[in-house]
């Protein structure tokens, strides 16, 4: 576990905690802040909802667990985390379901990382995703890949935070209703 550079905060290894006997409370945290911080708030079903965890937090930590790293704050509790994996997903069955990555496809062999960060807003504006981010990106430098991305929507607040965290954008495509940019990061 090691210290950030954050007052009462700490960023660790989710499989540092994940073997500890408080797993499920901290896996509790982590549902909490990926589903308040997530654009999504209704679903049709438990099944529904559980199929989007899944999608977007779920798999990660099952298939990627040694690339996921969690903020934990002074009472221990999970406050932020993020999750990803280093191969290119346009080439692997497991991401197969998210059609963005076809459509950048020419894109993620060049930055084939991929990254989901999100915070308890209660922690947002503090540098802490800003640390998540680092000790993701050392890891995958670390590892020999090539390049860091995101997807995101033109106009989200959180496209400043990419910017500010050395991410360009390097393509964008025509969603239903929106405009999703591909934010590459050289490492
Ligand atoms: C995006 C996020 C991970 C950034 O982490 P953070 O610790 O708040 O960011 P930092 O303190 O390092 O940097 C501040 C920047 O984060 C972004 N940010 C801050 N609050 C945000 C919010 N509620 N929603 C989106 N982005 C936010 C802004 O770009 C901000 O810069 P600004 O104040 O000049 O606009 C975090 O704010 C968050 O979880 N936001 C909501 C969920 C989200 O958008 N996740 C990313 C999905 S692609």
């Amino acid at each position: 576990m090691s210290a950030a550079a954050m007052p009462d905060v700490q960023i660790c290894r989710w499989n540092q905690l994940s073997s500890g006997p408080q797993r499920d409370r901290w896996l509790g945290d982590l549902d909490h802040v990926f589903f308040s911080s997530s654009a999504r708030q209704s679903f049709a079903s438990a099944e529904e909802k559980a199929a989007f965890r899944e999608r977007w937090l779920g798999r990660y930590l099952v298939n990627f667990p040694q690339y996921a790293w969690v903020a934990l704050d002074g009472a221990q509790r999970v406050v932020g985390y993020l999750v990803g994996s280093l191969d290119d997903p346009a080439r692997d069955p497991l991401f197969a379901d998210l059609s963005h990555f076809a459509r950048f496809s020419a894109l993620t062999d060049r930055y084939p990382a991929q990254l989901h960060v999100n915070l308890d807003a209660a922690w947002r504006g503090r540098g802490i995703g800003a640390e998540l981010v680092t000790a993701f990106v050392r890891q995958a430098q670390a590892a020999g890949c090539p390049g860091v991305h995101v997807v995101t929507s033109r106009g989200a607040r959180n496209v400043g935070f990419y910017l500010a965290n050395g991410f360009a954008t390097r393509g964008h495509s025509k969603g239903d209703g929106h405009e999703l940019l591909f934010l590459g990061r050289d490492l």
